[in-house]
């Protein structure tokens, strides 16, 4: 089994990511860069999230502001709420989240919103890690990062989450969508948390980007839409009685696993979403949360988990958010938030799907890495591929590196190419194994009689011989709708 530090150093090794500001000795922690081949990456992996999600649903999607008045987290909730428990050591002064140490020292759960006296009475199990002193001294700990805008210096934070903005946009999307519900909007940006441990890379972060698609309805009308019941037959894989179970909507909706066709469809539309990547199916699972798991605004959770190499990881939270949010931000702004609909009118509930982005590239990264005999292969999805297409001349000869050379030319633009001719051909072949190219092209003494190349397949090995006029158009049918 691959640990975290071994899928780092890979990650490392080959430009995926890397720390921020890593030369210096004072750089926190939870702030990593993607370098040149993560950047391509994670611009395909939003590409493909574009049209699978976005386009597939017909949904709406802006781009908002990741600094927003205080006013905004006080309605949301997020000033008073989004805390995590600190304690420290009366002796040596080291800080812990408290529900964590209970948690992993004394084995006992501390569920969310544990009363703090609660967490008080609890910290007598348990003692410093680091000095085995006595803890106390215990502060509820706000995850959202606060600056000051302007010269009067007004209180702002950075977003926790994007859901925000489409929130407080609300009147005006509404108005946007010709004043229909069901009405997706989709927002796909950064948020910024200041995590009391991050960790794990990219799983754990203090800045972050979510993909995050907030679904406004009508409660009266989640079961009548024609769309939502075409899902009925499909099946999804719910985690029910610590059993991985498939059911069909119609099934988990009728037993109650689902509250309804709404939620269906859109577990539905995310749990296909990842199998397009290539993600197994057997490796991924929707786990309804407990009370005590769920988020204050949350009245049903579901999450996506993935299993990875280092056990099932959260990797998209789908929570029944119900009218929680429009209706805290119609009190404190003075906004109407309500519209007709049908015959009622109504403050619109919703269906949010909330996915971390780079969890998800991280997972990819661990499921596709692949040791096999004599190479490593990362056998991604060849449209999220960082480099599409390698050209190769078979040996350094001049007349085989111009003709390459003018091969690579011609493919640049519309490909994302990567011409090499240092070491050997099987070298070079390897060298693009491991960092995922799905094609290599190469160029030999036949190219120069009959104007054809051999294209390498990634995964197969297979060599074709194809002539040069045809090559983009071998590469566009292979990658499919997906040519970036
Ligand atoms: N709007 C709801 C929301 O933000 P969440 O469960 O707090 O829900 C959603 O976050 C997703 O965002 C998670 O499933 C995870 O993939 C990602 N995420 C959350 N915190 C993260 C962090 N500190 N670092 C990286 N990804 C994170």
């Amino acid at each position: 089994m691959r640990t975290i530090e071994e899928l780092n150093r890979y990650c490392l090794q080959y430009g995926f990511f890397y720390p921020t500001a890593e030369i210096y000795k004072t750089a926190p922690s939870g702030f990593w860069e993607y370098g040149p081949l993560g950047t391509l990456l994670k611009q395909k992996f939003l590409q493909m999230a574009m049209k699978e999600l976005v386009r597939k649903d017909e949904m709406i999607l802006i781009d908002g502001s990741q600094i927003l008045p205080r006013d905004v987290f006080l309605a949301s909730g997020h000033l008073n709420f989004f805390t995590d428990p600190l304690c420290s050591c009366n002796n040596c002064g080291s800080i812990f989240r408290a529900d964590k140490l209970i948690e992993e020292q004394a084995g006992i759960p501390v569920p969310e919103r544990t009363p703090p006296q609660e967490i008080i009475r609890l910290l007598q199990n348990v003692k410093c890690p680091s000095c085995n002193g006595e803890l106390g001294n215990l502060r509820l700990f706000n995850m959202m990062f606060k600056t000051t805008v302007g010269v009067n210096g007004d209180e702002v934070y950075l977003r926790p989450e994007t859901a925000q903005n489409i929130y407080i946009s609300f009147p005006r999307l509404y108005v946007y969508a010709r004043r229909k519900l069901p009405l997706p909007v989709a927002q796909i940006g950064k948020s910024f948390r200041n995590e009391i441990s991050p960790r794990q890379s990219l799983l754990r972060l203090r800045e972050f980007t979510q993909l995050e698609v907030e679904v406004f309805y009508n409660p009266k009308t989640v079961n009548d839409i024609e769309k939502y019941k075409k899902v009925k037959d499909k099946r999804i894989p719910l985690y029910i009685n610590n059993q991985r179970i498939m059911l069909s909507c119609e099934e988990a909706v009728e037993q109650g696993y689902i509250s309804n066709w709404l939620q269906a469809y859109y577990l539905t539309l995310i749990y296909e979403f990842y199998i397009k990547l290539n993600i197994p199916p057997e490796k991924i699972r929707f786990r309804e949360l407990s009370d005590d798991e769920k988020a204050f605004y949350a009245r049903r959770a579901w999450d996506l988990e993935v299993e990875m190499s280092m056990g099932w990881i959260e990797l998209v939270a789908c929570n029944d958010r119900g009218d929680y949010d429009l209706t805290a931000h119609m009190k404190v702004s003075g906004e109407e938030m309500y519209v007709p609909d049908n015959t009622s009118r109504l403050v619109p509930h919703v269906f949010e799907l909330s996915m971390g982005v780079d969890r998800s590239i991280l997972s990819l990264l661990d499921l596709n890495l692949i040791k096999e005999n004599e190479r490593t292969v990362l056998r991604l999805h060849p449209a999220l591929a960082p480099i599409t297409v390698a050209v190769f001349p078979l040996i350094k000869n001049d007349m085989l590196v111009r003709m390459a050379k003018d091969i690579y030319e011609l493919l640049r633009l519309d490909f994302d190419a990567f011409y090499d001719d240092s070491g050997s051909i099987g070298r070079r072949y390897r060298r693009q194994d491991i960092i995922g190219t799905p094609y290599c092209i190469t160029i030999d003494f036949d190219t120069l009689k009959n104007q054809t190349v051999t294209i390498r397949d990634r995964d197969t090995m297979e060599q074709n011989r194809v002539e040069t006029s045809q090559i983009k158009k071998y590469l566009i049918e292979r990658l499919g709708i997906y040519q970036f």
